[in-house]
């Protein structure tokens, strides 16, 4: 097996192979680059993470030799509500599981490893002892909780760091109000999708946007701009179901809004 420097530095999807991670070829592709670009900025840094469920997304972090520490905070409730208007279960969803799967990752990776159970809306961040410089954000899929969990990264962020959400196709509007809330407070980021479903947003001077594979994922980002729309496509294809498109044909007529001159 090739060693862990040369895996990472190919993206090798393989760091996440032992655990199941609830995300697509091309997220785990931009998590390992912006894996790639923190090691590199931080040599030594620190990883936190909301919602974990089996432990995938921890895998690459606790291989990792330039990672000091590693949180895992997760509520773990039987039902989850999602913005998708559906609500998830997650059946036998337990700290001890993960652990015991992560285990069979790495043995010796699993002491820097504190997990949290719990939401972020009631844990005090100063359970935090570390500065972090990579935050994940992966828990309840609602815009109200990708908010919260966000001001909760921004508290226990180091002065530089980054804040990555997945399935921001979902949370799209709680991030939004991330961007709102940073503009507001005149605080410096920078903000960018990565494929398929990632949003990365870098907190002060931290460049992760610089690094090569990141740069290259920005480059084509069409990738996760047509994946985007492609999956909200159902909603668009429900509103033009007939009746609803007779009614908004007849209300675009209404007000003509269908009519240039
Ligand atoms: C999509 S899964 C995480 C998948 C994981 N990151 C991976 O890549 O395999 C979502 C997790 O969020 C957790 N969760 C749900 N609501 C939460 C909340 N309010 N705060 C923290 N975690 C929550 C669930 O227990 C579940 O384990």
């Amino acid at each position: 097996m090739a060693d862990f420097e040369s895996r990472i530095s190919s993206l090798d999807l393989g760091l996440f192979e032992k655990i199941e991670s609830q995300s697509v070829d091309e997220d785990k592709r931009s998590l390992l680059a912006c894996q790639f670009a923190v090691r590199s900025l931080v040599p030594g840094y620190n990883y936190l993470e909301i919602g974990s469920y089996l432990g995938g997304s921890i895998q690459p972090h606790l291989l990792d030799e330039k990672c000091s520490t590693i949180y895992s905070i997760d509520k773990r409730p039987l039902v989850q509500p999602d913005e998708r208007g559906v609500d998830y279960t997650y059946l036998n969803n337990s700290t001890e599981r993960m652990l015991e799967l992560l285990r069979d990752v790495s043995e010796d990776g699993l002491k820097k490893i504190t997990t949290i159970d719990g939401d972020t809306g009631e844990i005090d961040p100063s359970q935090i002892r570390d500065n972090i410089q990579l935050c994940f954000i992966d828990g309840e899929h609602t815009d109200e909780a990708a908010f919260r969990d966000f001001r909760f990264c921004l508290d226990i962020l180091d002065e530089n760091g980054a804040i990555v959400f997945h399935d921001a196709v979902v949370t799209y509007n709680g991030i939004a109000d991330c961007i709102d809330y940073l503009k507001k407070e005149g605080i410096p980021y920078r903000g960018y999708n990565l494929p398929a479903i990632v949003f990365v947003i870098e907190i002060g001077d931290f460049p992760v946007h610089k690094s090569p594979p990141v740069l290259d994922m920005l480059l084509n980002n069409h990738v996760g701009y047509l994946f985007s729309l492609q999956a909200n496509d159902m909603y668009r294809a429900f509103a033009n179901k007939r009746p609803f498109r007779i009614y908004r044909q007849l209300m675009a007529k209404f007000k003509g809004l269908n009519k240039f001159d």
